[in-house]
């Protein structure tokens, strides 16, 4: 036994060490969604609000850039803001460099940010053509160097899963569940191409982007099925990362009549199995993704549904008879969305105690299991109002998530988005960027 006591404690902490080591390079990348300094009134993000988050972040995705369908260039999607001359956002966002030289500022391509008015799919046009493709990387290329940003986050814009219609009358609830696993909706018809064309896009990207060393990265956006729109092991080498945004599984928008957490880590009985953090970084892993490429996305938000008198007095999800989308919160001005101080202030404190009604406090429902997340709800009052469910993060849950990733060793985490977390501190006693905070603390 004394023969292997020593090396055995070399090898404890040699490993201690290199665990270490793993924990100071997690990647944290921090987005930040340039419309947010258009807002009015609480909800306006300015720069010098966002400064107080710089030094917890790795990266800054700043967003966003999309496409301009007649000319396939990559443009600013606020040109206002963004390339005005002399009061350039692009500008300003990338000179932050200069005071804090270790974050990687990137640009955002896409996500669900780039709304098409007129060409809904001009993402899949694109790929398309390899003529398309052409003026999209020069003009992306041009974009990335003129503005000093240190490479591109691609959000492609695939179709999303279709969420199965779900008839909640008492009795057939459960049935309707079952509907969820045998729906057979074809999301694209021509996911295979589009699939290999992607594979094509990316690799002409990093070709153009070697020479200048630009980083590449693409982030899965929510409700996109990897398995038919990426090749992961004919992606992956051409990649520095790819940020799994696995949240907003449902939303009240997608499922308005069953509430439910938008965003668990793990399966959830009589659930989609495919719905849910495990299962999204399991599939690259399994596709030979290396673990330290893969960010999973946070969000810093809450979901928010109407509850009736039929959603019974639980509030334990999935909550049935729910009626779409909860009002809009007094800064966001969303309808069935809540930035995390929103909720916080919905959550029972000193200045709502006495409160009644549709300002009264809502119940929490921690997560004891640490599995699938919080909720806050009311249920509605006997005339059939004031019912609201939220399902959200928190500072807690978000550490929880921090954990998991290191647990597995994955690359680190994207927050999505700085604007949405607690940066006044009004709601924790001054502490600015909370969520952000926890996350930073559990890498
Ligand atoms: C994703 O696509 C695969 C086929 O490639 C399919 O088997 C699976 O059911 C799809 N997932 C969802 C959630 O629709």
């Amino acid at each position: 036994m004394k023969f292997f006591a020593l090396p055995l404690l070399l090898v404890g902490f040699l490993a201690a060490g290199q665990s270490n080591a793993a924990a100071g390079s997690s990647h944290l990348l921090c987005y930040y969604d340039g419309s947010s300094f258009a807002r009015e009134g609480l909800s306006k993000l300015t720069l010098s609000e966002l400064e107080p988050a710089l030094q917890f972040c790795t990266h800054l995705v700043y967003g966003y850039a999309g496409i301009n369908p007649s000319s396939n260039k990559l443009v600013s999607t606020n040109e206002k803001l963004d390339l005005d001359l002399g009061s350039s956002l692009f500008r300003s966002v990338t000179g932050l460099k200069k005071k804090y030289p270790a974050l990687k500022v990137l640009l955002g391509v896409g996500f669900d940010k780039d709304v098409a008015e007129e060409d809904s799919s001009k993402y899949l046009t694109l790929l398309e053509s390899s003529n398309a493709r052409i003026p999209f990387i020069n003009s992306a290329h041009s974009l990335v160097k003129t503005y000093g940003f240190d490479g591109l986050d691609l959000g492609w814009q695939f179709p999303k899963n279709k969420p199965k219609k779900v008839h909640s009358g008492i009795g057939s609830f459960w049935k309707g569940f079952k509907k969820i696993f045998t729906g057979d909706h074809i999301v694209d018809e021509k996911a295979e191409e589009h699939k290999e064309e992607f594979t094509a896009l990316v690799r002409e990207l990093r070709n153009a982007f070697r020479p200048d060393g630009y980083l590449l990265g693409v982030s899965v956006l929510p409700n996109v099925n990897s398995s038919l729109f990426y090749d992961v092991p004919a992606l992956i080498n051409n990649l520095d990362f790819v940020n799994l945004h696995a949240y907003d599984f449902q939303t009240p928008v997608r499922n308005p009549e069953v509430a439910d957490y938008p965003n668990p880590i793990y399966e959830l009985n009589e659930r989609n199995p495919e719905f849910n953090i495990n299962y999204q970084v399991q599939y690259w892993l399994n596709n030979h993704a290396p673990a330290a490429k893969i960010n999973v996305g946070i969000p810093t938000f809450g979901r928010v549904w109407k509850l009736t008198k039929d959603s019974g007095l639980t509030g334990l999800p999935p909550v049935a008879d729910a009626d779409n989308v909860g009002p809009a919160g007094l800064q966001t001005q969303t309808a069935g969305f809540y930035s995390w101080p929103e909720v916080c202030a919905k959550l029972p404190n000193q200045a709502n105690q006495h409160l009644k009604g549709a300002d009264g406090p809502l119940r929490k429902v921690g997560d004891p299991t640490k599995r699938f997340g919080s909720y806050a709800y009311r249920s509605a009052d006997d005339k059939g109002e004031n019912g609201l469910w939220v399902g959200y993060e928190d500072p807690d849950t978000a550490a929880i998530k921090a954990a998991f990733v290191k647990s597995r060793g994955l690359g680190g985490v994207a927050l999505v988005d700085l604007s949405f977390d607690d940066f006044r501190g009004s709601c924790t006693g001054g502490e600015k960027y909370p969520i952000l905070r926890a996350i930073k603390f559990g890498l």
